[in-house]
């Protein structure tokens, strides 16, 4: 029952058109955060498809990325000792799991897909859903895209030219890094399936790696033999806390960079509609994959203190190929060159996927311009027209219908993505390549990442004291979002002392995006709305407190 041509065109989306509103990996679009439109009910239930397995993989997948293969060095650096690099690693796993857990009892409480996003424009209002969203186009999917892709050109360098030329010149590094984005976003470009189907065969070379090098470590430690002769004795020799920093600023940087290793634990909350039983599946995978998380980092960790003197582990942004080639020698650098640039290369990949999809829904719900909310090359794309052909066809050949099918096919067929959407992301992603490094990133990507998930989670308390008889499947003891808003807003507060740099520049973000909402997107989505009114709704201003009662009630 297509009754035009462009009522068929949101369907040429496959992924924001799951009917919900929302992409597989999370973009949010207008009806799934407009709770009283009629779709949402009624379709949610037809897409639960997300089982507790699924919610594993896909929160330890997006996880376990560049930064355990990259951060341990700046970690190192700025805490000063091993035995105080390991306290911030547990630190930043046990804070990013106070955060998970809070996010489990949101997701439960407002039981839709769209993640801090939603939460923001329930408790808050929507600007700061806008906010959020404005912030993750402009900083948080650009500013991780491009720090896993420095990361990536710097592994494939180490791994291709070797130490010298790196030494020579971070342009290589870099060009590289670029070489790597575009190939993933015209991958992402051209098909969706092209952009998915690699996902799982690198999820698997992850695993391998971060389990390759906890093994290796331990026996590495235990028998003394490697390919360079001994292992270091750092560890025996030297104290397990001499050295360790008593600068606090500093000891925020090491936490930020062991927090970027752990990011990616709020991903199943931008799904949370989808699981079968969301209620039980998002605390079972989020209280699962997080000690496993911590464990393996920790082993990991432990390893590389095991193998490798201090003086290495704090020098390079490419522990893992240091650890290999100790071990190994030189072919055995190249090999975890080629297991963590690949590693890179698929959580580039993933990061690539999903900011397009984050992208074209902000276009579609005016957060941003209508152009990046274009599927393919245009408005006028030739599937619309093909559609239309097809739907003309009706009297036509079944091969001739079949073939025109398979051309608009969006699974099948080329260039049925959010073009612009991701052209824009890779711009963005390209600025920050080009003056960023991977450190000065590494702290934007924190300070601006955890702005949000201190709303969120203060959110959490706030709902608790004002709807204290809202139901809510999953509680977490009232403890961990205190600890969890505690601990990031003392991170916030040091960064403006560590960093003032990128902290200015997060704070000047979102100046600029609370401009642009009351100044005028908030205006004009309010005045339409003042006019037009919405289904089950006398046309209220959406968000807010009042909203937010009367929807749930
Ligand atoms: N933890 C990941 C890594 O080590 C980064 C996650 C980036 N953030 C995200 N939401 N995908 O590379």
């Amino acid at each position: 029952s297509v009754s035009s041509a462009f009522d068929f065109a949101p369907n040429l989306f496959p992924l924001s058109s799951t009917a919900h509103g929302y992409t597989a990996l999370g973009a949010p679009s207008t009806a799934a955060l407009d709770p009283t439109n009629a779709l949402n009910g009624g379709q949610l239930e037809k897409n639960k498809t997300l089982t507790t397995l699924n919610g594993l993989s896909l929160v330890v997948g997006l996880i376990i990325g560049s930064g355990i293969f990259s951060s341990p060095s700046q970690v190192n650096r700025n805490a000063g000792s091993p035995g105080a690099s390991l306290i911030v690693w547990v630190v930043a796993g046990v804070l990013a799991w106070t955060g998970a857990a809070s996010y489990a009892e949101l997701g439960g409480a407002i039981p839709l897909n769209g993640g801090a996003q939603v939460y923001l424009s329930k408790i808050y209002g929507e600007w700061a859903g806008f906010l959020f969203t404005w912030c993750a186009v402009c900083v948080l999917k650009p500013g991780s895209a491009a720090i896993i892709a420095i990361i990536f050109g710097e592994y494939v360098v180490r791994a291709v030219i070797g130490a010298e030329a790196m030494a020579a010149s971070h342009w290589i590094e870099k060009g590289v890094a670029f070489a790597g984005l575009v190939i993933v976003t015209i991958l992402n470009c051209i098909s969706t399936k092209l952009g998915t189907t690699s996902a799982d065969i690198f999820m698997f070379m992850k695993f391998i790696a971060l389990l390759g090098v906890a093994i290796i470590g331990i026996v590495v430690a235990a028998t003394g033999l490697s390919y360079k002769g001994k292992a270091s004795d750092d560890w025996k020799t030297q104290g397990w806390f001499e050295g360790t920093s008593t600068s606090i600023s500093n000891w925020a940087v090491a936490l930020y960079a062991g927090l970027w290793a752990f990011d990616g634990w709020d991903n199943v909350n931008y799904v949370t509609a989808e699981f079968k039983n969301p209620a039980r599946d998002l605390p079972r995978v989020l209280h699962t994959s997080l000690p496993l998380v911590i464990v393996s980092y920790l082993l990991a960790n432990v390893a590389y203190f095991l193998v490798l003197p201090t003086s290495v582990i704090e020098s390079s942004n490419t522990v893992a190929v240091a650890f290999g080639s100790q071990v190994f020698g030189p072919i055995g650098s190249l090999v975890l060159a080629l297991f963590v640039s690949g590693s890179c290369f698929g959580a580039l990949n993933a990061t690539t996927f999903t900011s397009g999809r984050l992208v074209y829904a902000a276009g579609k719900e005016g957060y941003l311009p209508s152009f990046f909310g274009n599927i393919g090359f245009g408005k006028s794309h030739r599937a619309i027209r093909l559609h239309t052909l097809n739907a003309n066809l009706s009297s036509k050949s079944a091969f001739k219908r079949k073939m025109v099918d398979w051309f608009a096919d969006p699974d099948a067929g080329f260039f049925f993505t959010p073009i612009s959407a991701m052209g824009l992301n890779a711009a963005l992603t390209g600025v920050y390549i080009l003056i960023g490094s991977f450190d000065t990133l590494v702290t934007f990507y924190g300070v601006a990442g955890y702005v949000f998930y201190f709303l969120a989670v203060l959110g959490l308390i706030i709902l608790r004291v004002k709807e204290p008889e809202l139901e809510r499947p999953y509680r977490t003891w009232i403890t961990t979002p205190i600890i969890f808003c505690c601990v990031s807003l003392f991170l916030l507060s040091r960064a403006v002392f560590a960093e003032p740099l990128q902290s200015l520049a997060v704070l000047g973000f979102m100046a600029a995006g609370l401009i642009i909402w009351f100044g005028w997107v908030g205006r004009r989505k309010n005045a339409k709305r003042e006019r037009f009114g919405r289904v089950g709704d006398g046309g209220e201003k959406e968000g807010g407190w009042k909203f937010w009662r009367r929807w749930r009630s």
